[in-house]
């Protein structure tokens, strides 16, 4: 069976193949027992050659993991009543994270869903729900209420390895519509402080690492978001974490040497945020 996976699709396939090498830590700081199912050896290969090739990658990685898996955690114990991964992936959070009382909806490419159903198939593992689609190409609130949530539900957003990938001037609409659609939302995503779009590296030698990381995912980091506050200040949200993500080995991994910051890293930051009560 083949699928034809675009290139942003394609960088689903080396977040899997990080969170399956979780397993094999001495202190995994996350859980994902489905990650193996998706291996493939050339996607090894390539994550073998990225974790060589920038010693930030891999840790930051697993910060990312695990940040949303708390941040999946901490909704459903606070009463989230349904979460959403937003461009899942292969992510399988939305499998071993919720339980029976939690309505889950994942939406991804067509493509990338039949693969992991697919996948999911032939291991026997049922798949959540999905919403099959170009999220930027549909009212996506009016396509998640169509399978079946509801937006007056407390809801949990996780929007994971995405906004980098997309057109500059669709983020911040696209938040702006869930925050306004949503009664009750959590949202958690990760982004670029600096706007790697423009380019500008402080050296040759950051460019070309970062140049180096894109070439193996196979896609090009476009779009961040220099103004994370014009979520508070135009949007009915308030930020309740924000952070660089290489810096939560403070929280989750402080045995771990630090190595020193590259650009890419530096500017790679992660945002929770949640509607403002009152609006
Ligand atoms: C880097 S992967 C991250 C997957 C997952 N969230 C994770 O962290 O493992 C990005 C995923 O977002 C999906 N994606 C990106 N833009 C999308 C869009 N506009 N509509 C639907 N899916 C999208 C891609 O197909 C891909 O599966």
């Amino acid at each position: 069976m083949d699928f034809d996976v675009n290139e942003i699709g394609a960088t689903a396939f080396v977040i899997a193949r990080f969170r399956a090498l979780e397993e094999e830590l001495d202190e995994p700081l996350f859980h994902d027992p489905y990650a193996k199912l998706f291996h493939d050896d050339a996607v090894a290969a390539v994550v073998d050659q990225m974790i060589a090739s920038d010693s930030l990658v891999w840790p930051t990685i697993r910060y990312r993991t695990r940040l949303f898996d708390d941040f999946v955690k901490a909704g459903i114990a606070g009463g989230t009543k349904q979460v959403i991964s937003l461009g899942a992936g292969l992510s399988m959070r939305l499998n071993h994270l919720t339980g029976q009382e939690v309505k889950t909806l994942e939406v991804d490419q067509g493509e990338v869903l039949a693969f992991k159903h697919h996948v999911l198939g032939k291991a026997g593992v049922d798949p959540v729900p999905s919403l099959a689609c170009n999220y930027l190409e549909v009212d996506l609130p009016a396509e998640v209420e169509k399978a079946g949530l509801d937006l007056d539900a407390p809801t949990t957003i996780v929007w994971e390895g995405n906004t980098m990938y997309l057109p500059q001037d669709s983020l911040l609409p696209l938040i702006a519509g869930l925050a306004e659609a949503f009664t009750s939302l959590r949202l958690g995503f990760d982004y670029f402080i600096n706007n790697l779009a423009g380019r500008e590296f402080s050296s040759a030698d950051a460019q070309a690492l970062t140049e180096r990381i894109e070439k193996l995912i196979g896609a090009t980091w476009v779009a961040g978001i220099p103004n994370i506050w014009v979520l508070e200040q135009d949007m009915p949200l308030r930020i309740t974490k924000l952070g660089k993500l290489p810096a939560l080995r403070e929280d989750y991994d402080n045995t771990a040497p630090m190595p020193g910051y590259d650009d890419a890293a530096d500017a790679y930051g992660y945002c929770l945020a949640e509607t403002r009560k009152g609006g």
